[in-house]
């Protein structure tokens, strides 16, 4: 499973990406606007830190606006992939853009259905939101276990971008499924990271070691 970073925050992407933990990057309007600043510098200075695939959304809700804005993100790097909404006209840039050899990602999946149109509109991602469905008391993994079972039965090449995920447990479970990729908060990832027996254990071993070295002061590894 790929482990996508959801955030435009570049001291996280570095962070993650130094531990070499990053397949690739997910961004969206809301984001950026939490980091402030020049978004379009931001989103250049993504894919140039980051070798796998970097999600840029458009803002357009119209075809040919998406159209125009899908190249021109595209433009800030070879590894861009042009987020857009899953609406009649979102849909239609996919398959456009798709077409085009520019890779796609269909954003705010909430069903099965959306799910199978944006695949058979030819996207290379299509991001079902789990935390927003669960939120509203819908079980969002269930939704993923769907997708996955659909898309099984034919060769769309669609991965299914497990997005809106809240807690270390959504990864459990969505690796179990076999969804293709994660796209984590960087909160979770480091949650994802720690355990407080790996924070006990190796304390207790440095401990030891620094009682063997105090009787071997020459000793040296
Ligand atoms: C995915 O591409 C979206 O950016 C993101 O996962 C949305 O998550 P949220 O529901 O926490 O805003």
């Amino acid at each position: 499973m790929k482990i996508f970073l959801d955030t435009a925050n570049l001291e996280s992407i570095k962070k993650f990406n130094d531990m070499g933990l990053l397949d690739g990057i997910t961004t969206n309007p809301s984001l950026m606007s939490k980091e402030g600043g020049d978004p379009k510098s931001a989103m250049k200075e993504i894919t140039k830190i980051i070798k796998g695939d970097v999600s840029l959304e458009v803002v357009s809700t119209d075809f040919s606006g998406m159209i125009e804005e899908g190249k021109r993100l595209r433009e800030f790097g070879s590894n861009v992939v042009v987020k857009v909404p899953m609406t009649p006209d979102g849909l239609k840039a996919c398959k456009s853009l798709s077409s085009e050899g520019i890779p796609v990602n269909v954003t705010l999946v909430f069903s099965s259905n959306q799910a199978l149109l944006a695949a058979k509109s030819g996207a290379k991602y299509v991001s079902p939101f789990i935390g927003r469905l669960d939120d509203i008391g819908q079980d969002g993994m269930n939704l993923i276990r769907e997708i996955k079972e659909i898309f099984s039965n034919y060769d769309f090449g669609t991965q299914i971008l497990v997005a809106s995920v809240r807690h270390p447990m959504h990864v459990v479970d969505a690796a179990k499924i076999g969804a293709d990729v994660v796209t984590l908060p960087p909160g979770v990832l480091d949650k994802m990271l720690g355990h407080p027996l790996t924070t006990i254990g190796l304390d207790n071993f440095l401990n030891d070691w620094e009682k063997l070295k105090s009787s071997n002061p020459d000793s040296k590894i």
